[in-house]
């Protein structure tokens, strides 16, 4: 990893953290930051936000995904998600499949629960064969 990469990364690692701390999660106890570096070259967080009524609470991931197309981003070039322990925190299989919406399969996402190392992987390999919006014709819809 070049010296350029691991600036964003530490960029993102803090932007994932600094949302982490304001996640909403009184139910499980576990606060997941997650942060996305966009095609406009800023930098998107989103953290956790539960629910009393325990399906409808949503992921780190869509909320970072949602506050880059509020803030004018397109497309995941990067993420990076922390949350607590040992175990890399990777996303669930829907957030994959979010994910996969906005970003090419060679992206780079890096699931670090803080306490551990951090894994990388693309969301290729998390996600193989996978269905996305260019088989419907409707991405930049
Ligand atoms: N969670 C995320 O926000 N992102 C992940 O990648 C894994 C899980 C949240 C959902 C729920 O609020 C809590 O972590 C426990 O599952």
């Amino acid at each position: 990893m070049g010296s350029d990469l691991d600036a964003i990364d530490k960029r993102l690692f803090d932007a994932a953290e600094k949302v982490r701390a304001l996640a909403y999660a009184p139910y499980s106890k576990f606060r997941v930051g997650a942060a996305i570096l966009a095609d406009d070259g800023n930098i998107y967080a989103g953290c956790n936000v539960e629910n009393a009524a325990y399906p409808v609470g949503n992921c780190a991931e869509p909320s970072a995904i949602a506050a880059m197309l509020a803030g004018g981003g397109k497309r995941i070039k990067r993420v990076y998600v922390t949350g607590p322990g040992k175990d890399p925190v990777t996303p669930c299989g829907g957030c994959r499949q979010r994910l996969r919406e906005f970003a090419d399969q060679d992206v780079t996402i890096i699931s670090h629960g803080v306490d551990g190392t951090p894994l990388s992987a693309t969301l290729g390999a998390l996600l193989p064969h996978s269905f996305g919006p260019e088989y419907l014709d409707a991405g930049d819809a």
